[in-house]
């Protein structure tokens, strides 16, 4: 069975209300069902308009998400966000790890593995994201990168419970710079992801487990990133804040 291709859009800190509101509409009405049988469909707005969104997006083809979440149920975490609020606001995915939060904010292999496991708890969908510094590529350090981000986000994980999980390649040289990674490349380091997998969880585990593309994927490379046998879907930022070409990035699936 060829896995099933799954593609998220992740909206950061833009759009207002309305802008949200619309975009949303835009997508569920271009989900028509015969788009939805090829593809899995995700939208992770800001946490503000998860409910509005929620509303919008009922009844069609295309799933909610948020963009991360606190790995307790509740407690005295001022200005952060449980997984089990994001599933009653109707969210089924929660993307965790991305590197404006590795990076940008400093959160550890160890801390998000923390949020990885209460997301999982939460009955939540992960898209866990990795990937290497422009430097350590350069450093030829890209597997060894990867490798740890994998061993220390997945520690604790059945292989039972890696099928709640969408891993997400994101080059850091390649997010929002316009320089998205060649097909090559990403095969190269998407099937490296795999055999790791492979490794800590089994070859069944392997072969069903969806590893997305990230980083500056827009209408005209998509496909070519698509069709490597280990690129199972896209996280896309940017083109996503665009229902047209969030559309045509997923008609590349048909
Ligand atoms: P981008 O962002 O498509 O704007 O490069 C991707 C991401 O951050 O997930």
């Amino acid at each position: 069975m060829p896995r099933a291709k799954f593609i998220a859009g992740n909206w950061k800190m833009y759009t207002t209300l309305e802008q949200a509101r619309q975009l949303a509409q835009r997508v569920a009405q271009g989900v028509d069902s015969v788009l939805a049988q090829k593809v899995r469909v995700a939208v992770c707005p800001p946490f503000p308009w998860l409910l509005p969104v929620a509303e919008v997006l009922r009844g069609s083809a295309v799933a909610l998400g948020a963009q991360d979440c606190h790995y307790e149920r509740e407690g005295a975490y001022t200005g952060q966000v449980s997984p089990y609020m994001l599933r009653e606001a109707g969210c089924q995915y929660v993307i965790i790890g991305h590197s404006e939060r590795r990076h940008g904010l400093g959160e550890s292999d160890e801390f998000l593995n923390k949020k990885l496991h209460g997301a999982l708890r939460a009955g939540l969908h992960v898209i866990f994201c990795i990937g290497e510094l422009l430097t350590e590529r350069e450093a030829n350090q890209t597997e060894q990168v990867l490798q740890r981000q994998l061993l220390g986000g997945l520690a604790g994980l059945t292989a039972e419970q890696l099928q709640q999980v969408t891993i997400a390649y994101e080059p850091v040289w390649a997010i929002g710079t316009g320089r998205v990674a060649t097909e090559e490349q990403a095969e190269h380091a998407h099937a490296f992801v795999r055999r790791t997998i492979a490794e800590l969880f089994g070859s069944n585990a392997a072969e069903n487990v969806l590893i997305q593309y990230g980083g500056s994927v827009k209408p005209e490379n998509a496909a070519g990133l698509l069709k490597q046998p280990d690129v199972d879907g896209c996280l896309v930022g940017g083109a996503s804040l665009n229902a047209e070409a969030f559309l045509a990035i997923l008609r590349t699936c048909l």
